[in-house]
């Protein structure tokens, strides 16, 4: 099968391409409006791009109107990243339907709010990892209906609950993170296997 997306529908383009770029981990982005409500919503579009200084980013889907995301980003430039482990996969579900603006998500799914220590907008105190994000860049990557804006943020503040970590290596088998496959699929992050790269 060879698919050229410009001649394909969108729906089918975007499930070869969720389909096949698995598993994605899942960014469970926390912010605050201007008004002070807070926000929780998961990006599966998600992944770490900078290690010095470390980096996130996450992509969100042009909606009209806009995500609350989308609006809280753009206007405080600020968000918390939370990893979603397999005890909080099913409160993660509940914050993506299609609240109104001026819901809590938190609330929604029974979710803690926690202060930050750097940004504005809280971290999730079930998260087993969340990290305060400031906005490096916000670019909208299409004009089209389904193109999204991606945002880039640098980290600066890590929050890692201390059961999970030893001198700064972060137990998968105790981090238990999930991630999207296609459709309304997930996987848990336990089949692992070890290569050594070649010391060339
Ligand atoms: C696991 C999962 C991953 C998702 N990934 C994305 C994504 O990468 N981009 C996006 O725009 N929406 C994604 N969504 C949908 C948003 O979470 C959903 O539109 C949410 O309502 C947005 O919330 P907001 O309006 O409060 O920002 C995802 C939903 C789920 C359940």
């Amino acid at each position: 099968m060879i698919v050229d997306p410009a001649s394909t529908p969108q729906r089918d383009v975007y499930k070869l391409l969720i389909g096949s770029v698995v598993p994605r981990p899942i960014g469970f982005v926390s912010t605050v409006s201007t008004e002070g409500v807070f926000n929780l919503a998961p990006f599966s579009f998600f992944n770490a791009v900078c290690g010095d200084p470390p980096m996130v980013c996450f992509a969100i889907s042009h909606r009209d109107p806009s995500k609350d995301t989308a609006r809280n980003v753009a206007a405080t430039r600020e968000f918390v990243v939370n990893i979603v482990s397999e005890e909080i996969a099913e409160k993660m579900n509940l914050t993506s339907g299609d609240y109104a603006q001026g819901v809590d998500e938190f609330a929604v799914a029974g979710l803690t709010p926690v202060a930050s220590e750097a940004v504005r907008a809280p971290r999730v105190a079930e998260s087993p990892v969340s990290m305060e994000c400031r906005v490096v860049q916000m670019i909208d990557l299409s004009p089209k209906p389904a193109g999204t804006d991606l945002v880039i943020g640098e980290v600066v503040r890590f929050h890692v609950k201390d059961e999970i970590v030893e001198n700064f290596r972060i137990d998968p088998d105790k981090l238990k993170a999930i991630a999207r496959m296609g459709g309304n699929e997930y996987s848990r992050s336990r089949d692992r296997f070890e290569l050594i790269r070649p010391k060339v």
